[in-house]
């Protein structure tokens, strides 16, 4: 398993140049399998990627672009945390694709968590989708999706969780599970800011079992930095 770290100056190259080797993926794995699975991110750096994602993908043909998301916080479909809002107006607003393509975690508006969270377990495992690229964020305490480095959350299949009393607000979330997110090609960390360096460096170091520590790619994880969050790596 390969591992692969890209060191940039800042947040905004950070989210330039991910958004730019993602367009590149995007076109090529369309061109070679008509297909493409992409497993995108909340959070800010994560959002600010889609953002600069968007105009790279005009033009383009993207009928076989599936698009996942790796966590979702359990609240109202037109709530402003939702991750889903967020990326809808950074990227999905702004291309043309089919909304058949679109497989968003299910909002509060009909269901309790978890029988909202079984729905989408079966929806995704009868898909049981080979994600090409999942990207990820991480917390300054080293969690990744919706798994928390106090492990309080519920597995719900082999491919969802759902977090009831997350540490960071919204208490209700959804996730991928290690499993899910693990069974992609390609595992690309975006991260950015001082607050990180210290999960970043633990991470790096080899022996951490924070969530962010036992995410990988089958076929790569590559981590996207800004010098801040990678200031402690000695590796
Ligand atoms: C959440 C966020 C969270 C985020 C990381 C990184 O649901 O609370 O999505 O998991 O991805 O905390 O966030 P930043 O990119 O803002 O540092």
């Amino acid at each position: 398993m390969k591992i692969e770290k890209v060191v940039l100056a800042d947040v905004d190259s950070v989210a330039k140049t991910a958004a730019v080797d993602l367009a590149n993926e995007i076109i090529k794995l369309l061109g070679s399998n008509s297909k493409a699975n992409l497993v995108i991110t909340g959070g800010s750096v994560g959002i600010k990627t889609l953002e600069q994602l968007a105009p790279l993908l005009q033009g383009i043909n993207l009928a076989g672009l599936h698009i996942w998301w790796g966590d979702e916080r359990f609240v109202a479909a037109d709530s402003n945390e939702r991750n889903q809002l967020q990326a809808n107006q950074a990227l999905i607003e702004k291309i043309s694709l089919p909304s058949e393509n679109l497989h968003p975690f299910p909002s509060s508006d009909h269901n309790d968590l978890m029988s909202a969270a079984n729905s989408f377990a079966d929806e995704i495992g009868k898909a049981a989708p080979t994600f090409d690229v999942l990207l990820l964020g991480m917390g300054p305490d080293g969690h990744v999706a919706s798994l928390f480095p106090q492990e309080t959350f519920q597995a719900v299949s082999p491919w969802v969780v759902i977090e009831s009393n997350s540490p960071k607000p919204p208490d209700r979330r959804i996730s991928l599970s290690y499993q899910a997110i693990n069974s992609s090609d390609q595992v690309w960390l975006l991260v950015a800011g001082a607050e990180k360096a210290d999960a970043t460096k633990e991470v790096f170091a080899g022996n951490s079992n924070l969530p962010a520590a036992r995410i990988a790619g089958k076929k790569l994880t590559r981590w996207y930095l800004d010098k801040a969050a990678a200031a402690g790596i000695t590796s």
